[in-house]
């Protein structure tokens, strides 16, 4: 469904966007907040934490002082940007969980370049508001720029993407690590799938390292993290006419050594009831009990070449960081 144009005259740039998330967004709130609250490990999916406020707030994460992942990726993105777009200078940069601008930008201004003028970008958000936010942005900085946005679910409307020009998909963030091994192979594969043999991948890999730093990254002094994950219960109350009150839920992160991921949870302080009017569902949690709401997984080199190699797909160029916190690997199709 295309949505809108964006065509401001002081611009030679446009915005196209393709909303793909209408009725059916409810639809499978419902469906998911059923199936969710009703386990006996509550859990919600994440991908329900962004709306307008949770991607406000995930911004806020990003540039905390103890969440080093976007430091450390930007730090990897400007040493490497140049290498990386000498080999893709035409084409869609498609980035899936696109979010704010700030990684794209280093991207789009190493190529200036060497000829950026024929590039598109391909931003792919559940979040409506913060893909327009950022193509504003970009449309400001890059006036030449053609951008063709997708408000849809990358698990499911990954083959909606415009074909016919090479393409280099992007996924940073860790956001991979936020799928257990099925699904994240699973939407590797998925890509590899739409992926023609010249295409590459650029995908973001947080990487285990002491415990003490993955929790504070997860626990920030400043209680952005917990005012994020408790905003999931905003937008159940909001589009489901439930009742949940934030403020009776602790935020709980914690990382599992033996399971190599940090593991968030939304803990009722004391027993909590709640109603969801729109799917006709009381629901009870004792005092101490949880909704899990995300995991973040960490790698090690192995398991990050096993999740790529799993879903068809060669690592040609490894970037790092000096210490090895973050990884950003460049992916080709397996030849075999
Ligand atoms: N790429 C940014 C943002 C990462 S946060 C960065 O690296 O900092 C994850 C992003 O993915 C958010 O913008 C969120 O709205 C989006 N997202 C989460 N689940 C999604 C899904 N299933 N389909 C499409 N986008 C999704
Ligand atoms: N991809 C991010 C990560 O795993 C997502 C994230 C960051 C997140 N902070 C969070 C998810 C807090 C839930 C709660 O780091």
């Amino acid at each position: 469904m295309l949505e809108m144009m964006l065509h401001p005259s002081e611009f030679h740039s446009q915005i196209e966007l393709h909303n793909h998330l209408t009725v059916e967004f409810t639809e499978s709130l419902a469906r998911d907040v059923r199936e969710g609250l009703n386990a006996g490990q509550k859990h919600l999916p994440s991908k329900y934490f962004y709306d307008a406020r949770g991607s406000r707030l995930f911004d806020r994460i990003c540039t905390l002082p103890e969440y080093y992942l976007t430091r450390t990726e930007m730090k990897i993105l400007e040493e490497h940007a140049q290498t990386i777009m000498a080999s893709f200078a035409r084409g869609d940069l498609v980035e899936m969980g696109s979010g704010s601008h700030w990684k794209i930008c280093r991207l789009l201004q190493a190529a200036n370049g060497t000829g950026g003028a024929h590039l598109r970008y391909v931003p792919f958000d559940v979040s409506k508001d913060a893909l327009v936010k950022a193509s504003r942005e970009l449309m400001g900085q890059f006036p030449q720029l053609a951008i063709v946005g997708y408000v849809a679910d990358f698990t499911i409307h990954l083959h909606l993407l415009p074909g016919g020009n090479r393409r280099l998909f992007l996924l940073f963030g860790s956001t991979i690590g936020n799928f257990p091994e099925p699904e994240a192979v699973r939407l590797l594969r998925n890509v590899q799938e739409i992926m023609a043999p010249g295409d590459r991948f650029l995908l973001g890999f947080d990487m285990v390292k002491p415990a003490y730093r993955l929790n504070a990254a997860y626990n920030d002094t400043q209680g952005v993290t917990s005012a994020f994950n408790k905003n999931i219960l905003n937008v159940v109350n909001r589009h489901l006419h439930a009742d949940f009150n934030p403020a009776l839920f602790d935020h709980l992160a914690f990382y599992d050594k033996e399971k190599e991921q940090v593991e968030m949870h939304l803990q009722a302080r004391e027993p909590v009831t709640a109603t969801i009017a729109d799917i006709d569902l009381c629901v009870e949690l004792a005092a101490g009990e949880t909704i899990h709401t995300e995991i973040s997984r960490k790698f090690t080199p192995e398991s990050a070449r096993v999740v790529c190699s799993n879903a068809g797909l060669e690592i040609s160029r490894w970037f790092s960081d000096e210490e090895g916190w973050f990884s950003l690997v460049e992916l080709a199709l397996s030849r075999a």
